[in-house]
């Protein structure tokens, strides 16, 4: 297939193009660039010993997009393009909004006029909101408690109300858990810019010596350690799950998988094994729970397991490896 990767220069989408490309697919990156380096797409070639068409772009240029779809035949589109910072969502909503909600609009509509009715959506663990017990199964009750969050319910009910209207779409909703790791070329990897707010890019600075210490928040919650657990997920599976879920367009409607492992590891066994990989004691020290953080999160993955025959190969030990050699190697990111 040739496949248009929106967002494809970004952390899950470079190694999802590395694993596209390995299996024999032809890709096309269309990215604007907001949050990722074009060296990324350099070295997505780098792995792959294959060029990578790229095409610097925004999702809400429409025309670009018709553009897009005019020079290239697409078979179908794998969406990672999308702002995800949570905090910043509620700082800025209607950034938010526009970005990913007005965005997958303008994509869907060039879509459309191209004839290619073929997507498949990054969603995200998120829309299983504070209310559900884990194991996560795709049929729960959906809720958000914020602007990002909405983002993601707010697509996932478009494309399932455009599935239904047209039989020639199909759609596959993909809810991520939490991805982790990098490449084992250490050549791709994640590198947030800014003081991260994820766990994994914090740990990552501090094993490095960027900064002092790790906050954990909250050690007083219902989990085995106190500390919120949470599904991590190598992105080198996340990204072989994606590969898995093209045989899901093969028939039209909405189909919704989970991509996680279905273990559940606290902040603190995080450290631990980040502590091994580097082979030094990551600083810690307990800090206030950070509000919106739910104690469990982790996904019930039978359903991708049963009909995309994909389960999670990568433990723990083997992600935060990979992060280190990335982090390491990369110490101020992809340049
Ligand atoms: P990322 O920021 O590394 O990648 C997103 C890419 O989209 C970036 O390269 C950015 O430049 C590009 N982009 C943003 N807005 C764009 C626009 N308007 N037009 C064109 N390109 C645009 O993020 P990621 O971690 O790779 O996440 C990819 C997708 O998966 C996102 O939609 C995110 O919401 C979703 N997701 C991520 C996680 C996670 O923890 N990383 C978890 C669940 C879901
Ligand atoms: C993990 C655990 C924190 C930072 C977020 C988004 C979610 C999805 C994945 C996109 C929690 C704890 C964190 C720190 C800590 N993204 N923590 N100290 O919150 O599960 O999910 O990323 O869709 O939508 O909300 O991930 O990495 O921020 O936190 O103790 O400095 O680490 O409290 O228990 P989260 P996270």
């Amino acid at each position: 297939m040739r496949l248009l990767v929106t967002g494809g220069a970004g952390y899950i989408g470079s190694h999802t193009c590395v694993e596209l490309q390995k299996a024999g697919h032809d890709i096309v990156i269309y990215d604007n660039l907001y949050n990722a380096k074009s060296a990324a797409v350099e070295r997505i070639s780098k792995i792959t010993g294959k060029e990578v068409p790229f095409i610097k772009g925004d999702i809400l240029d429409e025309k670009a997009l018709d553009e897009v779809f005019c020079r290239y035949h697409i078979d179908a589109v794998i969406h990672f393009a999308g702002l995800k910072a949570v905090g910043e969502s509620v700082e800025k909503p209607l950034l938010y909004y526009e970005n990913n909600v007005s965005g997958t609009i303008s994509l869907c509509k060039a879509m459309a006029r191209a004839g290619c009715k073929k997507l498949i959506f990054s969603s995200s663990a998120t829309v299983y909101g504070m209310h559900n017990e884990p194991p996560f199964t795709e049929d729960m009750p959906l809720s958000t408690i914020n602007p990002y969050g909405a983002t993601k319910l707010m697509i996932e009910g478009i494309l399932t109300d455009l599935a239904a209207a047209d039989k020639d779409w199909s759609v596959v909703l993909l809810r991520y858990f939490n991805p982790i790791g990098a490449h084992e070329s250490g050549l791709l990897g994640e590198d947030p810019q800014g003081i991260p707010n994820n766990l994994l890019p914090y740990v990552k600075r501090v094993a490095v010596g960027k900064l002092p210490c790790v906050n954990i928040f909250g050690d007083d919650y219902p989990t085995p350690d106190g500390t919120g657990v949470r599904d991590y997920i190598h992105v080198v599976d996340l990204a072989k799950g994606l590969l898995a879920a093209l045989k899901a367009l093969e028939t039209d409607g909405t189909k919704i998988y989970n991509l996680g492992t279905g273990n559940g590891y606290s902040v603190k066994e995080v450290v631990a094994a980040f502590s091994r990989a580097c082979g030094h004691e990551i600083p810690w020290r307990i800090a206030p729970r950070r509000g919106g953080d739910a104690p469990f999160s982790f996904a019930d993955a039978s359903r991708a397991k049963k009909e995309l025959g994909w389960t999670a190969q990568y433990d723990l030990d083997r992600m935060c490896a990979d992060a280190w050699r990335f982090i390491s190697r990369n110490p101020d990111g992809i340049q």
